[in-house]
């Protein structure tokens, strides 16, 4: 099968080609690079990538770059391009904005074009339930950052594509990924360089905030499995393990050898209290369910990024 990935230089887009390819299918990949972090760590996520023979790579902004070329052919599109993180969406917000809703919207426009399309899949966010994040897809959506209002607006975008113009969607509702490659600008990531460079660890908040955390190989295994859902379903994708900010900063400073250095700062505006996916639609419907438990997803996480230092790219 051909598929196209947005984002595919990023952290989850990266990880998704390389199983896709393991999987024996030809990959397309699409990154515009934005600098919202260093673009050698994204040159770095595809490194694995470039030289297989059943991978190509564009190089192409969805704002504003034709699409056809990289489009030709996609059976399946997983749309992962987007300005992530909601800290900044507050400061900048016509980068969310394009990013999230132009992009999307020239994307599908492109997509009905196809006529082998057999699914697009829109990689969402808990965030678009809001603070309280915690059950199925019957959650009322109410988001409370300008992140989670475009990463919503963009569900509802591609959703009158399905209606009007008959696109093969579904949609996938993510839950705190973290794990190898996760951005620089997320809390564990951040935690575990702090940890090992002997630097303090802002905490924003009480860090009793819970996080429904999800392995980014079991993100990936749910994509994989949604490509054959029905289409029109959403589904929540979220790790089988919560945990407070507090409690996940404890396992890392265990799995490191290291005490941390723990500063608070402000809760920050939008950050959400609680989010737990409950994934029993994924279950039912595609026999999908989270394999990898925190600690030991964790610890492969700081195992990353001790050799990323080592090689001075996180
Ligand atoms: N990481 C998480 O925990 C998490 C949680 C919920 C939802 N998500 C969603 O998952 C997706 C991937 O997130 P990630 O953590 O891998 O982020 P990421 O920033 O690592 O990857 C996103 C990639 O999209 C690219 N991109 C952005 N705008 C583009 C454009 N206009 N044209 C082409 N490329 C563009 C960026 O350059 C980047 O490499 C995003 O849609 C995000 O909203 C992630």
């Amino acid at each position: 099968m051909q598929c196209l990935v947005t984002g595919a230089a990023g952290f989850i887009g990266s990880h998704l080609c390389e199983r896709l390819l393991r999987d024996g299918h030809q990959v397309v990949g699409v990154d515009a690079f934005i600098p919202y972090y260093p673009r050698p760590l994204k040159e770095a996520n595809l490194m694995g990538l470039l030289p297989h023979p059943r991978f190509r790579f564009h190089s192409l902004d969805l704002r504003t770059d034709s699409l056809d070329q990289a489009l030709e052919g996609a059976e399946t599109i997983v749309h992962l391009a987007a300005m992530p993180g909601l800290v900044r969406s507050w400061t900048d917000f016509d980068l969310y904005n394009s990013c999230n809703l132009t992009a999307t919207q020239r994307l599908l426009e492109a997509a009905g074009n196809l006529s082998g399309l057999r699914r697009f899949i829109y990689g969402s966010t808990s965030s678009v339930y809001g603070k309280n994040a915690s059950g199925d897809e019957t959650l009322p959506t109410r988001p409370c950052s300008p992140y989670g209002v475009t990463k919503l607006a963009g569900e509802l975008l591609c959703r009158s594509h399905l209606e009007e113009r008959g696109l093969p969607l579904v949609v996938t509702r993510f839950f705190s990924v973290y794990g190898p490659r996760q951005r620089p600008d997320m809390a564990y990531n951040k935690f575990v360089r702090a940890l090992l460079e002997d630097q303090p660890i802002t905490i924003f908040g009480d860090g009793q905030q819970v996080r429904g955390n999800t392995f980014v190989e079991d993100c990936v295994s749910a994509l994989v499995a949604v490509m054959d859902a029905p289409v029109g379903e959403t589904y929540n994708l979220g790790g089988g393990e919560t945990a407070t900010l507090l409690d996940v900063l404890g396992r890392l400073e265990r799995i490191a050898g290291r005490k941390a250095r723990v500063v608070h700062g402000e809760a920050r505006e939008g950050d959400q209290r609680f989010t737990g996916a409950d994934t029993s639609k994924l279950l039912h419907h595609l026999g999908w369910k989270p394999r990898v438990g925190l600690d030991e997803g964790l610890a492969r996480q700081v195992e990353w990024q001790r050799g990323a230092a080592a090689r001075k790219v996180a």
